[in-house]
């Protein structure tokens, strides 16, 4: 198969290179040249600056200029295309909506070129952006204005999960396509060869408007199992000394008919895709006229948590960040990407300068670059000036006086060491992620301990929360 992917930022490229291990001729395209150079360039750093997966860069080199090509022109390639696979960013209008501008300019740059192909062969375009509820008509209809002749429109949602892309596109738990023909239907059979019949993955016909349904259903499914735990497991926790998070969340699941996934509480799910894919489903049924109380709710819960922990730390610990310096562990949405997007730590830094901070001591594994390039740009906000960067937890925390954890990246499981050299007591530990299996014997030394889900806990407070059994704390799993 002939196939271009258009867009080759955390979904379009994982995929370019995974449909290149399949052996299809893969033509992946973007309108930034930056990241064509980068990509062709087989630099692992480079590429890695602009999406970081692990197996992405191996699966890269393993296809490139054999199956896999790199372009920032469409023209040339159009010609006896199969298969186009839209990648497109689907960002979030202020009243919710999408901004679709991206899709439908893509979308009119390959009708005009398609309507210009000297080939009669059917192509099929295929969108694999989230976008909203009917859209694989509103292609239909761009790509007929354009007047291209023998062509199919398909919805294909991704459901990868970043930080696992690669494996999430060689290993799907399902595949799902909505298309209106039996001819395109088969298009995309020979294109997932390999998850049709298989026996794990399920691979879903149906139509194009359920196929855009699935993609928003299930993920305010799996937001509302994150904000079920934050809004209602984190508060009993924070309301009743006695309670242990680990061993509700154990007796809760296990009944078979409750989700493990999603059971833990954090300080809310970031990313690019929660927030914006909520929004928009509030919108379009709104627009309808359809209630979205439950929907709205799931989506307040989760902004709430991003920063209450700050409220908390004020109000319950009595913590004046005014003047004070703040170190803040993790910069990325979640553990093992460099995805800035919607992270909590945005909302974080926000609610910090806004109570007056006088640092705030940055550090994040993979985040770093990023961090520096866009969101903390002093030039947007003089305040994020602010902002300084470090090389290592114990950097961060050094002449701070209280940290945030705000990412579950492993590394900060070892913390309580880290921050017995670096910062004596008094000083104040707000652990967004529940990360510190030894949070006891800290503050037996002195520590002050504010934890999502836990009562606030004095330096050398008598009543100990105890871990059931012994048990460690386990940190929050990574969210999709
Ligand atoms: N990131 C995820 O984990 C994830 C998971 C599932 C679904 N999605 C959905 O997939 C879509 C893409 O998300 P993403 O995270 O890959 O976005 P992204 O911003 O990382 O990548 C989009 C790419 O499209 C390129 N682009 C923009 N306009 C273009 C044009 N006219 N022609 C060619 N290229 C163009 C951009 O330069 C960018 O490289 C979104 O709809 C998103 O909701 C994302």
């Amino acid at each position: 198969m002939k196939i271009i992917v258009v867009g080759t930022g955390f979904v379009g490229l994982p995929h370019a290179a995974v449909l290149a291990e399949a052996g299809h001729e893969v033509y992946a395209y973007d309108i930034d040249q930056n990241k064509i150079d980068a990509y062709r360039s087989g630099d692992r750093e480079r590429i890695e600056e602009i999406v970081n997966e692990p197996g992405l860069v191996e699966a890269i080199e393993e296809t490139k200029d054999r199956y896999l090509f790199f372009t920032s022109d469409l023209a040339p390639i159009i010609e006896g295309t199969d298969i186009v696979f839209m990648c497109l960013p689907t960002p979030p209008k202020r009243d919710g909506s999408t901004d679709l501008s991206y899709y439908t300019n893509a979308a009119h740059r390959l009708g005009e070129l398609l309507a210009k192909r000297q080939d009669e062969r059917r192509v099929v375009l295929v969108n694999k952006s989230t976008v909203p509820i009917g859209t694989a008509r509103v292609l239909q209809k761009i790509l007929e204005e354009h007047g291209v002749k023998n062509f199919g429109v398909a919805s294909n949602p991704e459901f990868l999960a970043q930080g696992g892309a690669i494996e999430g596109s060689r290993r799907p738990d399902r595949v799902v396509v909505g298309a209106d023909t039996e001819e395109d239907f088969d298009r995309l059979r020979r294109v997932y060869s390999q998850f049709v019949n298989h026996v794990r993955i399920r691979y879903l016909e149906t139509t194009p408007e359920t196929a855009e349904s699935i993609k928003y259903v299930a993920n305010t499914l799996l937001l509302t199992y994150i904000s079920f735990w934050n809004g209602i497991g984190a508060r009993l926790g924070e309301i009743y000394p006695n309670l242990r998070m680990e061993d509700l969340k154990i007796g809760v699941t296990s009944d078979s008919r409750i989700s493990t996934w999603g059971s833990y509480v954090s300080n809310g799910a970031g990313g690019s895709c929660f927030g914006k894919d909520i929004q928009s489903l509030i919108y379009q049924l709104n627009r309808a006229g359809r209630s979205t109380d439950l929907l709205q709710a799931v989506y307040n819960i989760n902004e709430y948590q991003k920063t209450y922990l700050i409220d908390r730390a004020v109000y319950e610990a009595g913590f004046n960040f005014n003047n004070k310096k703040v170190a803040l562990l993790g910069l990325a949405f979640k553990k093992r990407t460099n995805d800035m997007r919607d992270s909590s730590a945005l909302k974080a830094v926000e609610a910090l300068l806004a109570r007056g901070v006088s640092e705030i001591r940055a550090y994040d594994p993979l985040a770093m670059n990023e961090a520096q390039r866009t969101w903390f740009n002093p030039e947007k906000n003089h305040l994020f000036s602010r902002i300084t960067y470090h090389e290592s937890p114990r950097e961060a925390i050094e002449g701070s006086d209280a940290v945030y954890i705000s990412t579950d990246w492993e590394e900060f499981r070892g913390l309580a060491t880290t921050i017995e050299k670096a910062a004596p007591p008094p000083y104040l530990i707000i652990d967004g992620r529940r990360m510190l299996p030894d949070y006891r014997q800290l503050v037996a030394k002195g520590y002050a301990y504010l934890a999502v889900g836990d009562v606030y806990l004095k330096p050398e407070a008598p009543a100990e929360k105890t871990g059931a059994n012994g048990q460690e704390r386990v940190p929050a799993a990574a969210e999709a």
